[in-house]
């Protein structure tokens, strides 16, 4: 089974060609990081327009660096959504073109549900058994999902304002650090004094339950920078990120405690913060849960993560989507 899968749902064009769920053979992810970093966040408009730019030579890629042609491909995957319109429109109309003139099947993915399947595709650590806790932290999302089974999701909470990245992309942008904000203060966090500020660790209440907020924090941050322009940037973006970090762990051990999970899996692009990985490993460790992180590559977004998407929502929903029914 060979699914092409498209992911074009906010700045990054992605085509992929995944077997049988698990194996990719390719995964080509084109990045318009250079055309938002002036702006210090996405512009959706450009977005748009750049992802009709590349899609088709992007597809092209996937299907050269896979080995394979349009004949070969059993079904088409794309995100259907949450994301930007105009960009997911780029995306939904090149699989429906595809899949219209192979006559294969188009298959709708969610985006969430594709960050949590990144922890499916073949890699060296096993797959996570369900139940399990996935905590979707990205540049738009902030999510903790009960995963049950395959297509089985419950939403625990999510966050009630910004996402964590964006957070992270804010404070970066205020601290005229650079764009996208999550790696620079990861890095830079390494230099600081993660206790020389004590943040509020916000909605750590039992009372808010899985819920997050991180708006608040960005405005703490601003103001404090603000009122003593002394304060080292450093300790700032390492307090900064000790607070985001502490409230994503507790509530995420909480819930696997709470839910009878054995194991805790990270998805989306802050999955590949340093803090937060090294702090969930620990305070996993000493609640004896397992931690799974995909590689990086398939933290940020990335079609070969829709496509694993795709073929477990096939094999369990027997009821394929023709492409003139498609939900989409
Ligand atoms: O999943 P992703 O590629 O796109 C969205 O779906 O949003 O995530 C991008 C986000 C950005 O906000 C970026 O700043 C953040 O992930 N990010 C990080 C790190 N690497 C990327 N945040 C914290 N630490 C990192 N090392
Ligand atoms: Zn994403």
């Amino acid at each position: 089974m060979l699914i092409l899968s498209i992911e074009t749902s906010c700045d990054e064009t992605s085509a992929a060609v995944v077997k049988n769920g698990s194996e990719v053979l390719s995964n080509v992810v084109a990045s318009q990081v250079e055309f938002h970093k002036k702006y210090g966040g996405i512009v959706p408009e450009i977005a748009s327009r750049k992802h009709i730019e590349v899609i088709n030579p992007i597809i092209k890629e996937a299907l050269d660096q896979a080995n394979i042609t349009f004949n070969d491909v059993n079904a088409v995957a794309v995100t259907y959504g949450p994301g930007l319109v105009g960009s997911l429109l780029v995306g939904i109309c090149a699989a429906k073109a595809i899949a219209w003139s192979l006559g294969v099947p188009l298959i709708g993915v969610n985006h969430l549900e594709g960050h949590i399947y990144a922890n499916f595709l073949k890699s060296k650590l096993q797959n996570p058994k369900f139940p399990f806790i996935c905590l979707i932290v990205s540049g738009g999302h902030t999510s903790l999902v009960l995963v049950k089974d395959h297509g089985k999701y419950e939403t625990l909470g999510r966050t009630r304002d910004d996402a964590a990245g964006e957070a992270y992309d804010k404070v970066a942008r205020f601290l005229n650090l650079g764009y996208p904000g999550g790696p620079i203060i990861d890095k830079l966090a390494k230099e600081g004094n993660p206790r020389a500020i004590e943040f509020k660790r916000p909605m750590l209440e039992e009372e808010f339950g899985y819920d997050f907020s991180f708006s608040g924090i960005k405005t703490a941050v601003v103001n404090l920078a603000t009122r003593d322009p002394r304060l080292a940037t450093r300790d700032i973006v390492a307090s900064f990120q000790q607070a985001v970090v502490d409230v994503l762990v507790e509530k995420s051990i909480r819930a696997a405690r709470a839910y009878n999970c054995e194991s805790i899996a990270l998805a989306g692009g802050v999955a590949a913060n340093s803090a937060l990985r090294n702090r969930l490993e620990t305070k996993a460790k000493e609640n004896e849960l397992e931690v799974y992180t995909p590689p990086v590559k398939y933290c940020t977004d990335n079609a070969a993560m829709i496509g694993c998407a795709a073929y477990h929502k096939k094999a369990s929903d027997l009821k394929l989507s023709p492409v003139a029914n498609a939900k989409i």
